[in-house]
């Protein structure tokens, strides 16, 4: 392990154009540097790097981010295999951590039971290609199911004959441990029989490509022995954590952004002999979260493929809102009868096979509709509960800009009134939010003061089979978010203003306020304090926090922070955020209509681009406040006959007023009566 400290340090030294430019070719412009994007085709030169922010962006495909960043994406290095390098490059020696005796007693474990498993593989590659039975039997089976021998070695394929205890008497001879074999799984638990026989074997990879695991198949089409056995969950075989071929794909993944998923072994194998590498299985079973983690540190982009009944089909779909929640997009393909992919891609090639699986993607959500329609076609009282499902879904989206357009297509396919869609979406957004803070509530650093913004409730669906009310959608419903539909004195969502307090911190973060005596950062995040986890881009407000959390702890981070951080969404946002800042000042001059002229470089701006950040940030949060927090609470406390609290939120509302305006008149905005 690599202490932080050191991490720290080779990331200090590094400058992102003597990395970048041992791989392309480099030409300075300005204070930049220019080049052929190596991620992509391109005839004129997109691929930007910059000396100042250490960083890289192809303003062509998107690609951005740190030099270690550019390290795994182009030599397809894990995290410690960059900082490695880098620290090679820069001549920084690393010291590794010194270790409690716990952790050095479980990296030893893990480490011996990997190397039991090597022994294993070494063992079922031999039996399978220099064994007379070996060959006739099990790559005969491989054969004839289409693998050629570079696949059958690439994927660590092997054979186990149908013998009692060939495999551990082998091991014994070469001294290993039983009871390492017997962990493994690899022993029956007294000690006396192997657990695989007369079954070709399958290597289960981590991410690192070391064997954390094996899959036997039977070749016999007997309904009583199970197709498949695997080994059992040990420390360094998670099952709910581990994805069959993520090894093999994961360059693939980062190459072309989207990961197929499917359901088998041989599904993974037969396309990736195909040629269509960024295919995992999930191994029989539906996706877990530790699994789409996995698949989201490469890609917001699932595409997965079934080949199942509907049945299992709509149970596999259930796990799907989990991507949602990350705000993945997830497309669905389905497969002719008695089709899976193996199966497929040997019939039709590759090409044709790609060209399917390209044409027959559906959106998760409107695939999820139209499963649940048909359905309930002659069922309109099932329906409300289809209704109810759907918008589950898509409350769990936290973009609210796909949410809208979601619920603009759902509502036409359903044939129900968009507005009333977005309604019932956010009174469920709205319990969701209620539910998060009781949760937070009774954890003990709960957030003090946590008023739900709306009543929960559950939406509640009448259906006559009459005509439908016509989906009516304002023009711009698809490009705002639902719950911030415009308004006339607040031309900008506030998820532009959140996105420019982040693009400030996360810039200026560490520059001092010469007036305040301390840091933007410290002034921004104490300004907003209480708006903090009241940010509408979850992730926006995620940053907020985590910055304010390491400034809490006396660890002050800038941007390259998030440029580094360990979270795919977050690095390429903060580079994003520090790649366009003449595109958001741009913005700026606009909405405020400020002369260009008076506009300075931004880089020297950042003291007058705060506070008005800040402003505009606060207006939104007031806005919202008094428009609709303070209001509900009014109006629950006259229902109640609270009188006390009648007034104590009239005053409130009153007081919001104020600031509202104050700071509106500040910015020199219109300000309609109320
Ligand atoms: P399938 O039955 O679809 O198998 O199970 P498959 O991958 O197409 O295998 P072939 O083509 O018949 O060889 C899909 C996956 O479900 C898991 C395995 O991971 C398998 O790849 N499975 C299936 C089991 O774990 N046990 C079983 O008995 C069956
Ligand atoms: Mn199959």
């Amino acid at each position: 392990m690599i202490a932080p400290k050191q991490v720290q340090e080779i990331l200090d030294a590094v400058r992102i154009e003597e990395v970048v430019g041992e791989f392309v070719a480099l030409r300075r412009r300005g204070v930049n540097f220019i080049g052929h994007c190596p991620f992509h085709t391109e005839k004129t030169p997109s691929f930007n790097v910059n000396p100042t922010r250490n960083i890289f962006k192809c303003f062509g495909c998107g690609k951005g981010g740190s030099a270690v960043t550019f390290l795994m994406e182009h030599e397809n290095f894990t995290y410690p295999e960059s900082l490695r390098w880098l620290a090679r490059k820069y001549n920084i020696e690393i010291e590794e951590v010194e270790r409690t005796p716990e952790q050095l007693a479980e990296q030893q474990m893990a480490d011996s039971l990997y190397i039991v498993n090597d022994f294993a593989l070494e063992h079922f590659q031999g039996q399978l290609f220099d064994t007379d039975e070996g060959q006739s039997v099990a790559l005969a089976y491989f054969r004839k199911r289409g693998l050629r021998e570079d696949t059958i070695r690439k994927f660590g394929l092997g054979y186990t004959p149908d013998q009692r205890d060939l495999l551990l008497k082998t091991a014994m001879q070469k001294g290993y441990s039983v009871d390492l074999l017997k962990k493994n799984g690899l022993v029956s638990q007294d000690g006396t029989r192997d657990f695989f026989r007369a079954r070709v074997m399958f290597a289960i990879h981590n991410l690192s490509g070391k064997v954390a695991a094996f899959a036997g198949r039977t070749m016999s089409t007997e309904k009583s022995v199970p197709k498949y056995v695997n080994s059992p969950e040990t420390e360094i075989y998670v099952k709910n954590k581990t994805l069959y071929g993520l090894f093999q794909a994961k360059k693939a993944i980062r190459q072309f952004d989207e990961c197929i998923l499917v359901e088998g072994y041989m599904d993974v194998i037969s396309l990736h002999q195909a040629g269509i590498e960024n295919v995992v299985a999930s191994s029989g079973t539906s996706l877990t979260e530790g699994q789409l983690q996995l698949i989201k540190r490469h890609t917001d982009n699932l595409k997965i493929l079934y080949d199942g009944d509907a049945a299992g089909i709509k149970a596999a779909l259930r796990g799907l809102d989990l991507a949602l929640e990350q705000n993945m997009n997830v497309r669905i393909v389905l497969f002719p009868n008695g089709e899976d992919p193996d199966s497929y891609v040997q019939k039709v090639g590759s090409e044709a096979f790609q060209q399917y699986i390209t044409q027959e993607a559906q959106d998760f959500i409107i695939f999820k509709t139209r499963l649940l329609l048909d359905e309930t076609k002659s069922d309109p009282l099932k329906r409300s509960g289809l209704v109810k499902d759907i918008l589950n879904s898509i409350a769990k989206i936290p973009d609210p800009i796909k949410r809208s357009i979601y619920l603009k297509e759902s509502a036409a396919l359903m044939g129900m009134s968009e507005e009333m869609l977005i309604t019932e979406t956010n009174k469920l957004i709205g319990s969701g939010m209620k539910k998060r803070e009781e949760q937070a509530a009774r954890s003990p650093q709960a957030a003090s003061d946590s008023d739900p913004y709306m009543p929960a409730a559950e939406p509640d669906f009448h259906f006559s089979d009459e005509q439908p009310p016509m989906p009516s959608a304002p023009e711009d419903a698809a490009v705002l978010a639902p719950d911030f539909r415009p308004r006339r004195n607040l031309s900008r969502s506030a998820e532009f203003q959140e996105r420019d307090v982040i693009r400030l911190l996360l810039m200026f973060g560490q520059q001092q306020l010469e007036q305040e005596n301390t840091s933007l950062a410290a002034y921004v995040l104490t300004d907003i304090e209480d708006s903090l986890g009241d940010f509408d881009n979850p992730l926006y407000g995620k940053i907020a926090v985590e910055y304010r959390d390491l400034l809490q702890q006396g660890n002050p981070v800038d941007g390259q922070y998030f440029v580094h951080h360990t979270e795919k969404q977050i690095s390429d946002l903060a580079v994003d955020l520090m790649t366009s800042p003449w595109q958001m000042s741009q913005n700026w001059i606009e909405m405020r209509n400020f002369p260009l002229q008076h506009q300075r470089d931004p880089e020297l701006n950042f003291t007058e681009d705060m506070r008005q950040a800040l402003d505009w940030f606060k207006l939104h949060k007031l806005d919202k406040m008094r428009r609709v927090v303070n209001p509900a609470r009014l109006k629950a406390a006259n229902e109640e006959g609270d009188m006390d609290a009648v007034i104590r939120y009239t005053r409130i509302q009153m007081k919001i007023n104020e600031v509202y305006n104050t700071l509106a008149k500040r910015r020199n905005m219109v300000v309609p009566p109320r």
